[in-house]
């Protein structure tokens, strides 16, 4: 049980990128924090960091790519008599190429992490912070959530997801004392590209990549402002309303090419 009283974030994905970014965000503005993800060394190490900044930071390994996962992971911090406050659901994964050649097994992976999990956690801690008439939901998507995503389809039809749940879901618990926010980065200079199997970035969006740093600032301020959908920075509002705003005809091919593996 957090001895403070200080609320408890729950950050998914918090062993790099984004997530640990954001534990440090809401541990500097404070929260105390459940980190979770699959490699515990380094979640360990961003605890031990936490702590010298005054959070209490709780280490939870979880492969949320299991079914099942999300269920244990709520018995584990009930277990701890962890009580969430605010939850940020950013473990994500992507891939990179022609749906045709991406592993069936790598295409699972990701809608268990990206979409199963995401909704199962959302839906076991929503009850309690109803109940208390206070929370705070983040759900991380992506600028690839506003158009179909050629040569990453199976990851852009994720996020397509997860902005149309959170949308609805925020519009359901309006009233209730609990927030949801959509933060969309946009290319961010992460583990991600590497991980979906990425040979290489175009030019114009290494230029244009922006620090998980600033992503996580730029989140939590939309999160605590009460914002329902959260573009990181500038340039990627602008390709969000393009792409919104110009007919797929257009975006679809550019999108391909700017995708494209081989
Ligand atoms: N980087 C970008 O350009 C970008 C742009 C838009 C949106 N996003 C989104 O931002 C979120 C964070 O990604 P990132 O950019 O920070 O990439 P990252 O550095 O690769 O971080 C991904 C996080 O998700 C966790 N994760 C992956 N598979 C998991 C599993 N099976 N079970 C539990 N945790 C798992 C990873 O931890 P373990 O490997 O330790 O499990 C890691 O902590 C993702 O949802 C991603 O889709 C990223």
């Amino acid at each position: 049980m957090n001895g403070s009283n200080r609320p408890v974030a729950l950050v998914t994905g918090a062993s790099s990128g984004i997530g640990a970014a954001l534990a440090r965000e809401f541990a500097r503005h404070g929260h105390d924090l459940v980190l979770s993800a699959r490699s515990v060394a380094p979640m360990e190490t961003l605890a031990a960091e936490l702590r010298e900044l005054g959070a209490e930071a709780t280490v939870i390994g979880t492969d949320l790519a299991e079914p099942g996962s999300a269920a244990r992971l709520v018995t584990a911090l009930e277990t701890r008599g962890i009580g969430i406050e605010v939850l940020v659901n950013n473990a994500g994964l992507g891939a990179m190429g022609r749906f045709a050649r991406i592993s069936a097994g790598r295409n699972a992976e990701m809608l268990q992490v990206n979409i199963v999990a995401l909704t199962e956690l959302t839906q076991a801690l929503l009850p309690a912070m109803l109940a208390r008439r206070r929370g705070k939901i983040m759900l991380v998507a992506s600028t690839a959530s506003f158009l179909p995503v050629p040569n990453m389809a199976v990851y852009g039809a994720t996020k397509a997801f997860v902005r149309s749940f959170g949308e609805a879901l925020a519009e359901e618990l309006k009233g209730s004392g609990v927030t949801v926010n959509v933060l969309c980065p946009g290319v961010t200079a992460t583990n991600f590209f590497e991980a979906a199997g990425g040979s290489a970035l175009s030019s114009l969006q290494t230029q244009r990549m922006m620090s998980a740093e600033a992503v996580a600032k730029i989140g939590r301020e939309g999160l605590t402002r009460g914002e329902r959908v959260t573009v990181a920075g500038l340039m990627n509002r602008l390709l969000a309303f393009a792409a919104i705003h110009t007919p797929h005809f257009l975006t679809l091919p550019a999108a391909a090419r700017m995708m494209a593996q081989d």
